[in-house]
């Protein structure tokens, strides 16, 4: 017998921004933490990146590389058992880079469930060729 009904759909979080689109979920795992018992940052910022990556990679329709992580901010900890939700959005075409922003979620207690955002970032990626070289951007491209 199906439950697939009966589930309730994840709610999406209050006050995220109109234009953020779901990426990446993931729920941490313990080797995942620090020595305080928290999610470890590091782990943060590279599901943010490959998070980060997903609308850049739709636009440039080819291989991207990050270059900058131009901004990054841990507004709440993680902690194991989190469902973590990553959101993003694209704030700018350029001529060959493409800049986003992340904000992560994280979905706890299930007894008493909340919301809570975590992390914010903006990220900046550029369209590369074979050889690992800016590659300009079409004109014509828009988020398929
Ligand atoms: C990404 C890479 C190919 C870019 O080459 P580059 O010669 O530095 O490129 P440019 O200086 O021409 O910049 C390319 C674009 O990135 C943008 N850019 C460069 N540095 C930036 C920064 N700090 N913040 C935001 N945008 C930046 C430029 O404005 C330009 O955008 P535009 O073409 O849309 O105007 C090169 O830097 C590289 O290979 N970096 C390593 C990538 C990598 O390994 N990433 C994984 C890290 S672990």
């Amino acid at each position: 017998m199906s439950h697939q009904n009966t589930i309730a759909a994840l709610p999406v979080p209050p006050g995220l921004g109109p234009d953020k689109q779901l990426v990446l979920r993931v729920m941490p795992m313990p080797a995942d933490a620090n020595g305080n018992g928290d999610i470890f940052g590091g782990w943060i910022m590279g599901q943010v990146d490959i998070a980060g990556a997903v609308l850049p990679a739709r636009v440039a329709r080819g291989r991207i590389a990050t270059v900058a992580v131009n901004e990054f901010v841990f507004k709440q900890p993680v902690s194991v058992g989190d469902l973590v939700s990553f959101y993003a959005s694209v704030e700018r075409v350029g001529k060959t880079s493409i800049t986003v922003h992340v904000e992560v979620w994280a979905d706890r207690k299930p007894d008493a469930p909340e919301q809570v955002k975590v992390t914010e970032a903006r990220l900046t990626y550029v369209a590369i060729d074979l050889q690992g070289r800016p590659r300009q951007l079409s004109t014509a491209l828009a988020l398929p």
